[in-house]
């Protein structure tokens, strides 16, 4: 649980809710996830000083749950029976676990074969109401704002100010690893924009509070076919966002009308963070990349790799400089993105299926031999001449 650091009141976590006592806390020992060294993508991209904070280590696989027992915990501390959301799969699966913990029910709203079976698969377990709906996220999240107006249920999306604050502690914790020494950029992935306005919220209050010298780029990234904030900056300065309809094979951000870009926006002023966008061949390329450093991520969180590379091309970030890259969410989450990637199938029948053949390289199908050892070895000389 977050502690008022000093009396200057910036901390007011324990201000808003009730007084607590800690078994009240629901809480699946979420959080100090590990900070890694990305060595094959350093040499890659030529930024030598280049790691991953992966929040996909915590209890349900992905970043949403540091913000999921501060918020979990302050509905039940309410005396609310249910909660919900409207998810691309991370928050459902997140919310069905913490609400399980807590003894309360949960419903969970999802556009209908656009999530990955790894989530959807843990909220059913979790034991939630989960209502698969003929529509996208978007979609989703309009008839849970109609459906809390008329029923006693408590929203768990990202608009509520209880995850906002518990997802700070990522870059609490990133800052506690690096020894209070600023790095020059973090990248983030960017869907709904709940994370990047929680990052940049903690590092602003860390510069407040004089815990930080000065203040990391904080730079987001979105899918080029769900990238409705990127073309708010660069086509209209920020002034306004045109929803879109949003289609990416990185479901988690697969959202055209993202709820925190305002947030978002102030986080990249004040931090003097870019938006980049990238293809969904650069994701998937990214994403077998950090698998290669035997890290692994879904693919919403290999936008930013894929990103980082933009962002070095163009001078804005450079070699010298030390880069932080959020892996928002776990490899085993999406599975099957993986293995369509690894059998060179992921692109067929797509627009950028010739253009596919560069990733070969990064290919890993599995092989079918018959049992015996002369296969295996053959197999393995095989490989053995592969560079
Ligand atoms: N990465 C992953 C793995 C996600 O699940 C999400 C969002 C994001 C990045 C984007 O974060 O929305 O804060 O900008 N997932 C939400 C969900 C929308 O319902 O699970 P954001």
């Amino acid at each position: 649980m977050l502690k008022p650091l000093d009396q200057s009141g910036v901390w007011r976590f324990r201000e808003l809710l009730p007084p607590l006592a800690e078994q009240r806390v629901i809480t699946l020992r979420e959080g100090n996830t590990p900070l890694y060294h990305l060595q094959r993508c350093a040499s890659l991209t030529g930024i030598d000083s280049l790691y991953a904070k992966h929040q996909g280590m915590n209890p349900t696989g992905s970043f949403k749950d540091t913000g999921m027992t501060v918020a979990a915990t302050a509905a039940h501390a309410t005396g609310f029976h249910w909660v919900a959301c409207a998810s691309t799969g991370n928050t459902s699966a997140s919310m069905a676990a913490y609400a399980a913990r807590g003894n309360m029910c949960s419903l969970v709203l999802i556009p209908e074969g656009k999530i990955s079976w790894g989530k959807l698969s843990q909220s059913l377990d979790y034991g939630a109401l989960t209502c698969q709906l003929r529509t996208d996220f978007d979609g989703c999240v309009r008839i849970l704002n109609d459906l809390v107006r008329q029923k006693p249920v408590y929203l768990l999306n990202s608009v509520n100010p209880y995850r906002i604050e518990g997802q700070k502690t990522a870059a609490v914790e990133l800052l506690e690893q690096l020894e209070w020494q600023v790095p020059d950029h973090i990248i983030v992935p960017g869907g709904n924009l709940g994370n990047s306005s929680a990052i940049g919220k903690a590092l602003l209050e860390m510069h407040q509070l004089k815990l930080i010298s000065r203040l990391p780029k904080v730079s987001i990234v979105q899918a080029q076919g769900a990238n409705p904030f990127y073309r708010s900056v660069h086509e209209f300065g920020g002034a306004k966002l045109e929803p879109m309809t949003a289609d990416t094979m990185a479901t988690a951000i697969r959202i055209g009308n993202p709820a925190s870009w305002k947030k978002a926006l102030r986080v990249l002023q004040s931090t003097g963070g870019e938006v980049e966008q990238v293809t969904e061949l650069e994701i998937a390329e990214a994403k077998a990349e950090i698998g290669a450093d035997g890290i692994g991520c879904e693919p919403a969180s290999a936008v930013t790799l894929a990103g980082l590379k933009k962002l070095s091309q163009r001078g804005f970030v450079k070699p010298g400089e030390t880069v932080i890259l959020i892996l928002t969410g776990h490899l085993l989450k999406d599975p099957d993105f993986t293995i369509k990637f690894h059998r060179g199938d992921l692109f067929e029948g797509t627009l950028q299926e010739r253009e596919a053949v560069r990733t070969k390289q990064l290919q890993r199908a599995p092989v079918v031999l018959d049992a015996t050892l002369a296969a295996v070895i053959s197999a393995l000389e095989a490989a053995e001449k592969i560079p």
